[in-house]
Parts: structure tokens; C-alpha cells; sequence
């Protein structure tokens, strides 16, 4: 890629007065195959400029050992107080979302995802043990009987959209089990998550956001009445203990759970799903040893993990990386995506290779304080929904050839827009 004169890589910063730059812009052309802009990115430098939809700019890194290192690196702070003011019409400072920019609220500053140490701290031990591997496969049962559910409504169909009609509704249900929502809420979710994710305006992805608000202080005040097994009573109860979790604390925690597992759970049940229908062999290999199916999720992670482009950061200092220099204030974004598929890291990233012996090292969950708290509960979504569909519709296939499929990228996260299959 021409840098036109950007000094990546030399040790100088990679910044100027943007005039003298060749940034990507990571919008749709991006999300439908990013790879290949990544490979130019890692080759060019260690750092690179990008611009988002709404014309933030941003610094992202791309390289697997340089992504680790900034995890690592508390200069590159998770605090919105940190962030640089967004170039978007009107917005605050606040993370980058489906490349919009939203208002930064009084909620979204109290998101654990949006502090460091020690509020970081604090806010992440308290929820932790619900993501235990001891609670994770109690559920396991309840995510069968979802998937099941759903796919109950498949008998007798020649054909179904696979994100609106599985990838959609199973993680809301997943989601609202762990959290305590009641099920007469679903729909309202959904489409608050639907027009959050729709894209199209900074206003109407905040009016989702808003109606998830709503929803999830409804949910949170019915526990105080009705407490229950659940982490929002669990959260609840916390925070009715002094000084260990603020009320704000308490509904931005739950916000960022459902969020984060709805989309991520949605996005790689389609990526995983898509990619075993392009690998028919491995799909029977793994429909005959289903034991096969942890280190075959890894790799499906490693290869296309949903979080896309990857992790913002803010620059308190001026941050080398690689041998270049990120100026203080900057956006960073560590490309989680990008370092999955590092040659430097992964022969021959860009084959999926279920006997890869260093799949598990792969960044799809990020590194470091914040990695991702809901991981093993999502392999085990992901990998639980992938095998009860081809187990109920074992002859599912494409129903349309690839140049129809479009991807997106919807908050830090791309996915498939539609996976159309012919069950049978
Ligand atoms: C395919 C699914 C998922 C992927 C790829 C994913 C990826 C990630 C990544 C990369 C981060 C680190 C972000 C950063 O460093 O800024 C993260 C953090 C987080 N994730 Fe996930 N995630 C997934 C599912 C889930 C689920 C199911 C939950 C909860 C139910 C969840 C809850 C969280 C939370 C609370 C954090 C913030 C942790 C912290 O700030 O300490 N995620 N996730």
C-alpha cells in the first residue's frame, strides 16, 4: 500500500496534518473482506493511519506482536476521558461503533470496557465468577433447549435464513438467561439491537441504544422485588453493598454484557456456520467426533473472529510501536483480526487448519485486563449452535453463491448480513 510518505515504520510518527497521508477507510467495501487490506497494512508497517465511517481517524496496528505488546501497555488507555474528540457531526468522544461514532453518555463512561485500573479492576472481579467454568457449562443444558427451540421451527422447511432465523434470536435468549431477562422482553431487544446495529445514522443506532437502556433498568428494578438466580440480581445485590458497585456501575455492566455477547455471539455463529458449508469434509469430521470441536473453534476463531477491526485504545504518551512512533491523544485500534492472520505468527494464516498447533493463541478475544470476560461462555454458544444444526439438518447448504453474501461490520463487530441455506 503507498503510505505516500507516511514515515511508518520509521520510527518517526506516523501522524501529520493529515494531507500527507493514505488512510483506509474501514466502511463497507472493508467489512465485506478486510483481509486483504490487512496483509497490505502488516507489509507497509507497524502502524498504519485509517479513517472511520464518520471520519474519525484513528491509528490501528496490525502486526500479531505488536497487538500483544500494546494489550500490555497501560499507556494505552480504555478511558473515554482519554479518547480524542471524534470528527462525526455533533458527537463526544466515545468508542467508534459499526464505524459510527455515538454520543458518549453517562452510561457508556461507566462500561468496565471504558475504564482502567483500578475502576477496571473493581468492576471486572465483580463479575467474573458468573463467567466461571463451572456456571458456563450449568448452561449448557439451557442452550441446547434454545437451539433446539429454534430450530424446531425449521421441520418441514426447504430453506431459512440462517442470521435472521438462528444466528438473531439464539443469543438474545442465551444473553437473557445469564443476565435474568424475562422472555416476554425479547422482542423488544431484538429490535433495539437491530436499530443500534442497523448503521445507517448515529441517531438512530443511539435510539437503539437508548430502548436497550430502558429495558435493561426495568429488568434491573423488577430484581429488587423479585430477586432470582441470575447476574443481574447478583449485580443488584453487589451494588446494594456500600462502595462496591455504583448504581450507573450497575446498569452500564449489564448494557455492556448483553451487548457484547449478543453481537459476537451473532456475528461468529454465522462465520462459523458459513465457513464449515465451505469445508464440507471438516464439518463431517467434526459431526463424527464432536470432541474435535474445541480446537476446531479455535482455528474458525483465529480465521475469521468477529471483532473487526479490533480494540480502541487512547494514546496518553506517544507510543512506539514496532519502531514507529503512535502520537499521545491518537485512536488506536489493535487489530485483533489482523494479527490472526500474521504470517509471522500463523503459517499460512489464510488456510483454516484444524490441526494447527498454535490455533489457541490467537487474539479473537483480545489480551491482557481486558480480555474478553464472556469467552468461554461464547465458544461454547457458538460451538453448541453450529453442532445442533447440522445435527438437526445435516444436508444444509449455500443457497446462493457467494458474490450474493454481503458481511458488515456492525459495532466492533462483522458478521454475514444474511446466510441463506437450503435445509434440505
Ligand atoms: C464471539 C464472541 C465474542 C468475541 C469475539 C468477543 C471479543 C472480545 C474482545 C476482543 C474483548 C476485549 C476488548 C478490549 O480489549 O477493548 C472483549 C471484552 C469483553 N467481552 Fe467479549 N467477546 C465475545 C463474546 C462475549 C460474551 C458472550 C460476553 C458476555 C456474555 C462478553 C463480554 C465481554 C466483556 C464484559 C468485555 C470487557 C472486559 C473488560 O473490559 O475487562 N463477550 N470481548
Amino acid at each position: 500500500m503507498a503510505t505516500d510518505g507516511v514515515p511508518v515504520g520509521t520510527g518517526e510518527a506516523p501522524a501529520g496534518d493529515g494531507a500527507a497521508r493514505c488512510p483506509m477507510h474501514l466502511g463497507d467495501a472493508f467489512g465485506n473482506m478486510p483481509y486483504p487490506a490487512y496483509k497490505e497494512m502488516q507489509e507497509a508497517g507497524p502502524v498504519h493511519p485509517v479513517t472511520l465511517r464518520d471520519g474519525s481517524e484513528a491509528y490501528i496496528v496490525t502486526r500479531y506482536d505488536d497487538v500483544r505488546a500494546c494489550y500490555g501497555d497501560l499507556r494505552l488507555s480504555s478511558s473515554l476521558d482519554d479518547a480524542p474528540k471524534p470528527k462525526g457531526a455533533g458527537s463526544m468522544a466515545a468508542p467508534p461503533v459499526g464505524g459510527l461514532v455515538l454520543r458518549r453518555d453517562e452510561v457508556s463512561g461507566h462500561m468496565m470496557i471504558n475504564q482502567d485500573p483500578p475502576t477496571h479492576t473493581r468492576l471486572r472481579k465483580l463479575v467474573v465468577p458468573s463467567f466461571s467454568a463451572r456456571r458456563v457449562n450449568a448452561m449448557e443444558p439451557h442452550i441446547l433447549d434454545i437451539a433446539q427451540a429454534v430450530l424446531a421451527g425449521f421441520a418441514g422447511r426447504d430453506g431459512a435464513d440462517l442470521i435472521e432465523e438462528y444466528a438473531k434470536p439464539l443469543p438474545v435468549r442465551v444473553q437473557s438467561a445469564l443476565l435474568g431477562v424475562s422472555p416476554d422482553k425479547h422482542e423488544e431487544f431484538t429490535h433495539g439491537m437491530d436499530e443500534l446495529t442497523g448503521g445507517s445514522t448515529v441517531e438512530a443506532a443511539q435510539r437503539g441504544l437508548d430502548l436497550i437502556k430502558r429495558l435493561l433498568a426495568e429488568q434491573i428494578e423488577d430484581k429488587r422485588s423479585h430477586p432470582a438466580e441470575d447476574l443481574l440480581t447478583t449485580l443488584v445485590q453487589v451494588a446494594e453493598e456500600e462502595g462496591r458497585m455504583e448504581e450507573i456501575e450497575l446498569l452500564a455492566t449489564a448494557i455492556q454484557v448483553m451487548l457484547a455477547g449478543y453481537f459476537g455471539i451473532q456475528s461468529m455463529i454465522g462465520n462459523c456456520v458459513y465457513w464449515l458449508l465451505k469445508h464440507p469434509g471438516k464439518k463431517e469430521e467434526l459431526l463424527a467426533d464432536p470432541s474435535r470441536m474445541p480446537a476446531a473453534m479455535d482455528e474458525i476463531f483465529r480465521f475469521d473472529g468477529p471483532q473487526q477491526p479490533g480494540s480502541n485504545r487512547y494514546a496518553t504518551e506517544d507510543i512506539e510501536v514496532g519502531g514507529a512512533v503512535i502520537p499521545k491523544g491518537s485512536l488506536v485500534i489493535l487489530s485483533v483480526s489482523a494479527a490472526n492472520r500474521d504470517p509471522r505468527k500463523f503459517a499460512d494464516p489464510d488456510v483454516l487448519d484444524f490441526g494447527r498447533a498454535n490455533a489457541d493463541e490467537h487474539v479473537a478475544f483480545g489480551g491482557g485486563i481486558h480480555y474478553c470476560v464472556g469467552s468461554r461462555l461464547a465458544l461454547k454458544v457458538v460451538g453448541l449452535a453450529t453442532l445442533s444444526l447440522f445435527q438437526a439438518c445435516p444436508g444444509t447448504r449455500l443457497a446462493v453463491p457467494d458474490r450474493e453474501l454481503t458481511w458488515e461490520l456492525r459495532t466492533p463487530f462483522r458478521g454475514l448480513r444474511s446466510l441463506p441455506v437450503l435445509l434440505r
